[in-house]
């Protein structure tokens, strides 16, 4: 039991996230620009410079200097108003703030960053290469730059979830000798706020609609809260680096030659 930061904690899989950690007895700060639910305890908009900084204060202050996990599942769609709002959500908004809060985690026994990436991540398109590059070089105004620049929200989503993602795994090597574990999730289409305004949009609805899992139906936001739940537990003290798809075999489907 222990003390978890989870961003994204007002809705869909992060409020999920938050109940069922809170369920298994860990004290719960949450951070989301919204205020809503009883898990947001810290207000923060993590596209931006100052609002990750404040969160990383904010939850310093909150957890008196010792954290046991941090889980990231804010993030923005395909369906965000700017593909640059998507690379500072998606990327930035993890990035900086695992890498401002990963120090609090050194004295736990059991240290944890879990990721929310996406299957979208495996979609990653040659087009983008240089975006993805500008952020793995941290470089977000070149990154926001080449992300209006792609004219694409939803080439943006893929290379920030790629990259993202590829960020996490070289965490999870480079932090490893401090005891802390990082890992990534990967859901397929969850049946949340997001993922209906993606269907009801015009632009994107129908492709979206007719993307079904092998499994035949789309995710509830509890089954990614049970794989979260089980890589910050000790059952899972030896998996780190790992990206976990709970995607119905979305991407068995689209890659089965690629593991
Ligand atoms: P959601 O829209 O229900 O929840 C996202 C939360 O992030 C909201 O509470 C929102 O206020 C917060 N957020 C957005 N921008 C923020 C900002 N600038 N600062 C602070 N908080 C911010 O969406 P959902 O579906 O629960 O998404 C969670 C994660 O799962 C996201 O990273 C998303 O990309 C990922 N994902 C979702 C899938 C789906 O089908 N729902 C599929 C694959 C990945």
């Amino acid at each position: 039991m222990g003390s978890i930061a989870v961003t994204g904690s007002a809705s869909g899989i992060g409020a999920q996230v938050c109940r069922m950690l809170e369920s298994e007895g860990h004290s719960i700060i949450g951070i989301d620009q919204k205020t809503d639910g009883k898990f947001t305890r810290i207000a923060a908009d993590l596209s931006s410079k100052v609002g990750r900084q404040s969160a990383i204060d904010e939850t310093q202050r909150l957890c008196d200097g010792q954290l046991d996990g941090i889980i990231c599942c804010a993030g923005v769609g395909v369906t965000a108003p700017s593909a640059s709002l998507i690379v500072g959500v998606n990327f930035f908004g993890v990035t900086e703030l695992v890498d401002g809060l990963a120090p609090l985690l050194v004295e736990s026994e059991n240290a944890s960053v879990v990721v929310i990436g996406s299957v979208a991540a495996t979609h990653q398109q040659k087009e983008t290469a240089d975006l993805a590059q500008a952020m793995f070089d941290f470089d977000e105004q070149q990154a926001n730059r080449l992300a209006e620049a792609s004219g694409s929200t939803h080439l943006a989503y893929a290379a920030s979830k790629f990259a993202v993602t590829a960020w996490a795994r070289k965490l999870s090597v480079s932090i490893a000798s401090k005891g802390i574990r990082v890992n990534v999730v990967a859901p397929g289409a969850v049946e949340t706020p997001l993922h209906q305004a993606s269907k009801d949009d015009p632009r994107f609805g129908e492709a979206v609609k007719n993307f079904v899992a092998p499994i035949g139906r789309n995710g509830q936001p509890e089954e990614i809260a049970n794989a979260v739940s089980f890589l910050v537990s000790d059952r899972a003290s030896f998996i780190s680096g790992s990206v976990l798809f709970v995607d119905g075999g979305m991407d068995a489907m689209m890659r089965a030659k690629q593991f």
